[in-house]
């Protein structure tokens, strides 16, 4: 076989020399050099031999040269570690071929051609857990962005749109379940081995492939389509987790009625699987017909999952489902236009849960999402447009900003059309690009056009980096009220001098007397500074701006602590009403952090917090689990973002001193809480939920008020869970007391789920959370614990995303957690590159933080950097971040 290395353009359409590619200095992908693939690839033949240890895989690819584009001689077919073992051309063994790295090169002359090669893969060597791969005796495949060339030589880029027919074969008693994409065609049997064809006629990009071999189990069940087809369900999970998998299909059959109700969207196969795995590097994955999904959104029952985990599954259930139309019929031209799927599949699945429960609850926590991951990242050295310009690694982009930020805009379009014009936006979006790869300009048109609304200059949101501010001012001039706004968008790197952005703002002036208002109205700020006028005040109102919060901003204005303690109290929309009191906490926490307040300011600042609170717990008109979150304090992190050079050790002095004086002071209000809601019964519904959530909010304040006191309640409120919520809330505040009832019912918990992986993850997660002192030598030991392996992402996260998210043991003052993150990065790196690249900008906040912290973050990072073998995703996260 000749592997010679015939030299050729990255997208193999005209040839020229490249030089091989240092494994270190990855090459940088830009998003103006996008061109279009020369051939289509109309049909896709593949045929598995299955086996743990060896899967040969044969393909069959038609080509033809794409009329759209001038001819090519070659065509690239992307390969990721893999070896030909024969390739043909319209079925003659053919030598003409070359290797260009992992890359194989034909040179074919006449118009249509089948295109034949064969692979011999291990899937049991796979613990990148990207192409296909083995998990618990099963093989399963992960194909986003890039792993279906780790399964087969192939046009690896989205906007090759495919038909694939897949045939499979294996031993039966070993995989007798085979799935794929589509449906099922044929089936049979020789001898022990038994094999089953599968067709998708919906042609599709690589990325959505999937194969699923292993002994399964499914709950079925059957959805009618608005147009009465019926659709066969399945959840398919290990044999013993059948029970707790309700949950995930009466979710999907929710989310599947919901986008007909909603978009207009209508599922288009007979066929719907899921399957969970428990080796996963992400929370799921679209694939067409055949979602796979991390166990942790699949299975969930009261036994085993907290309220948390029952909304996740719904979440990510409804996520995956509504890919099928947003990512799927219409997908991406590259991953530049990631976004276009992501960022308007999660506004879907935000909606989606927003409809099935509490609509401002919901939208409070997508908010905290947004600012305790987007707003970080929007602000340090791995800033990036929606629409990323470049990327060496495209695993990398998968990122808040891409995701949430994405569906933040998305969203503001909608408040800015109105649902209604906003739906014959995409409706337009769905009808024009069905069946296409689509670029984000295709869908911001078919708004535009089918919303009827100017979006020329709002479409810099796609291309500036930076979470804008917003400077507020409301002066009183004769009747009028005069709103000054202005914003600055910051500069990002290799971004500077950017333009002023539209900025969508709900707001609403309260009278002062009678703390009503005469309807909230939209302002768009569309300019660096402008001015708006308001008559009919006979004194100044008081402002609520960003109500909903319509816009992902910072919004700073000089108010007064006494308008705040106002809106905390009387904001009609529950958000602002949310952000009033939890400015009025941040204020605080901020100036006593840098040693601004004084003893008087002080008591003061603190009294108008408490007292605010207590009207909260004292407010009649509100449902529970909307005062829990009125009743939460800000997190340390939210805080840390607020303050240039942070000290955390400082802010978590500060902020756990408030937290005790809000125990302190409400000690009699929290118990009689306590009380009612400790008589709730268990249900799923919002009440019981909302009961849950604060039995364990009102234990945090006791734990920072009196540790023993709550070390005694949360011990009772474990001993005496039947769920898990109480459960975990319990366990977590006796993670931070030492004490007696902490080893005591830590040690329960383990011996009681110990097979339970999911559970063993949390009892993992509690740990590394923890406030207890020693959290940093409690981390050191689990990672020597038996349950502890790197070759379950789940369990790695479990244990070192809760302690990197957690600044009592990351910034520790010794500078020991930053080392214990570094030390992981360069162990999981080789195992699995994608994961180790995750953990990187926790270390990228170097510059935000007081110099003795950010030199030893700085050093960890330049440590990595220096190793000598280092994955493309670690050594683009270690680069980007030391900038
Ligand atoms: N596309 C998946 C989702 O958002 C996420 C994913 C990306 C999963 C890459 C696996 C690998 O639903
Ligand atoms: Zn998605």
């Amino acid at each position: 076989m000749d592997i010679a290395r015939t030299p050729t353009t990255p997208d193999g359409n005209i040839e020229m020399a490249d030089a091989a590619v240092e494994p270190k200095d990855p090459p940088e992908i830009r998003r103006e050099d996008y061109t279009p693939f020369a051939w289509l690839v109309p049909e896709t033949h593949l045929e598995f031999e299955l086996g743990l240890e060896s899967t040969r895989v044969r393909s069959k690819l038609t080509v033809v040269h794409n009329d759209k584009v001038s001819r090519s001689p070659t065509i690239r077919l992307n390969g990721d570690g893999l070896v030909p073992t024969s390739v043909t051309v319209d079925g003659t063994p053919t030598q003409a071929f070359a290797m260009d790295g992992d890359d194989l090169i034909l040179t074919l002359d006449d118009n249509a051609h089948e295109i034949g090669i064969e692979t011999e893969i291990d899937p049991s060597a796979n613990s990148q857990l990207m192409g296909l791969y083995a998990s618990n005796g099963m093989l399963c495949t992960q194909c986003e962005s890039e792993g279906f060339r780790r399964i087969t030589f192939f046009p690896d880029r989205p906007d090759v749109l495919s038909t694939y027919t897949v045939k499979m074969s294996g031993p039966k008693a070993q995989f007798p379940i085979l799935l794929c994409n589509g449906n099922k065609v044929a089936e049979g049997e020789d001898g022990a081995d038994h094999w089953a064809e599968w067709h998708d006629p919906w042609p599709k990009p690589s990325y959505l492939f999937a194969l699923v071999a292993g002994d399964l189990v499914a709950r079925n069940d059957s959805f009618t389509t608005m147009n009465g087809r019926e659709v066969e369900l399945n959840v398919w999970v290990r044999d013993g987790d059948l029970d707790r998998t309700e949950h995930a299909m009466e979710s999907l059959k929710r989310s599947m009625k919901w986008d007909e109700e909603v978009f207009g969207r209508e599922y288009d196969l007979d066929l719907y699987n899921i399957v969970a795995v428990s080796d996963f590097n992400m929370g799921a994955m679209e694939n067409k017909g055949l979602n796979v999904f991390n166990t942790k959104y699949v299975l969930a029952d009261p036994e085993t999952a907290t309220d948390g985990d029952f909304d996740g599954v719904e979440g990510v259930i409804g996520h995956e489902y509504f890919h099928n139309w947003s990512g799927n019929r219409i997908t991406c031209r590259d991953w530049f236009q990631l976004s276009l799927k992501e960022g308007f599949t999660v506004l879907r699945d935000q909606l989606f849960s927003q409809d099935m429960g509490s609509e401002p609850v919901k939208r409070i926590e997508d908010v905290r999402v947004l600012r305790g991951a987007q707003f970080p990242e929007d602000s340090g050295p791995l800033a990036h447009p929606i629409r990323p310009d470049s990327y060496r690694e495209i695993s990398n982009f998968y990122t808040a900003t891409v995701y949430n930020k994405g569906a933040e805009v998305i969203r503001m379009m909608r408040t800015m059309a109105g649902e209604e014009a906003f739906r014959k936006g995409t409706d337009l979006y769905f009808d024009r690009h069905d069946g296409e790869a689509a670029t984000c300009e295709d869908f911001v048109k078919s708004i535009e056009d089918g919303a009827g609304l100017d979006l020329t200059q709002f479409r810099l949101w796609y291309s500036q980096a930076g979470t804008p501010k917003v400077s507020v001012e409301l002066a009183h001039e004769g009747d009028d009220a005069v709103l000054t706004l202005s914003q600055v968008v910051p500069d990002t790197p290799g971004q500077t001098g950017k333009k002023p952005m539209p900025i969508p703002l709900k707001i609403a002036l309260f009278d002062r007397e009678s703390a009503k208002h005469s309807g909230e109205q939209l302002v768009v700020l569309d300019k660096a500074s402008d001015t708006f006028r308001f008559p009919g005040f006979a004194q100044l109102p008081v402002l609520s701006i960003n109500r909903t919060f319509s816009a992902p901003v910072t919004i700073s204005r000089n108010i007064e602590r006494s308008d705040l303690v106002f809106l905390a109290r009387h904001d009609d929309d529950p958000f602002a009403r949310y952000e009033a009191m939890q400015d009025l906490m941040v204020g605080h926490l901020v100036a006593a952090s840098k040693g601004e307040l004084g003893d008087d300011d002080r008591a003061a600042g603190t009294t108008d917090i408490v007292s605010a609170l207590r009207s909260v717990i004292a407010d009649e008109a509100l449902d529970d689990l909307m005062r829990g979150e009125l009743l939460s304090m800000p997190s340390q992190t939210y805080i840390m973002e607020q303050i240039e050079a942070a000290d955390p050790g400082r802010i978590f002095e500060e902020r756990e001193a408030l937290k005790a004086t809000i125990g302190t002071e409400l000690k009699d209000e929290l118990h009689r809480l306590y009380e009612r809601v400790e008589a709730v019964p268990y249900s799923q519904s919002a009440e019981a939920k909302g009961a849950r959530k604060l039995k364990t909010l009102v234990l945090v304040y006791a734990s920072a008020s009196d540790p023993q006191k709550a070390a005694e309640l949360a011990a009772h409120q474990y001993d005496r869970a039947d769920n898990m919520t109480d459960r975990q809330g319990a366990l977590m505040v006796l993670t931070g007391i030492d004490s007696a009832e902490r080893t005591g019912r830590l040690l329960h918990f383990y011996n009681r789920y110990r097979d339970n992986a999911l559970v063993v993850d949390k009892w993992f997660s509690l740990q590394a959370m923890s406030l207890h002192p020693n959290v940093i030598e409690h981390v050191k030991a689990l990672a020597q614990h038996e349950d502890f392996t790197m070759k379950n992402p789940n369990r790695v996260r479990s244990l070192y995303m809760a302690f990197a998210a957690n600044p009592h043991g990351f910034h520790a003052a010794s500078g020991e957690g930053y080392k214990l993150i570094a030390d992981l990065i360069l162990e999981l790196d080789p195992v699995n590159a994608q994961t180790a690249a995750r953990f990187v900008p926790s270390l990228g906040r170097w510059r935000k933080m007081e110099p003795a912290r950010s030199a030893m973050m700085r050093e960890q990072l330049e440590r990595i950097a220096a190793a000598p073998k280092l994955s493309r995703d670690t050594f683009e996260q270690v680069t980007r971040s030391l900038g």
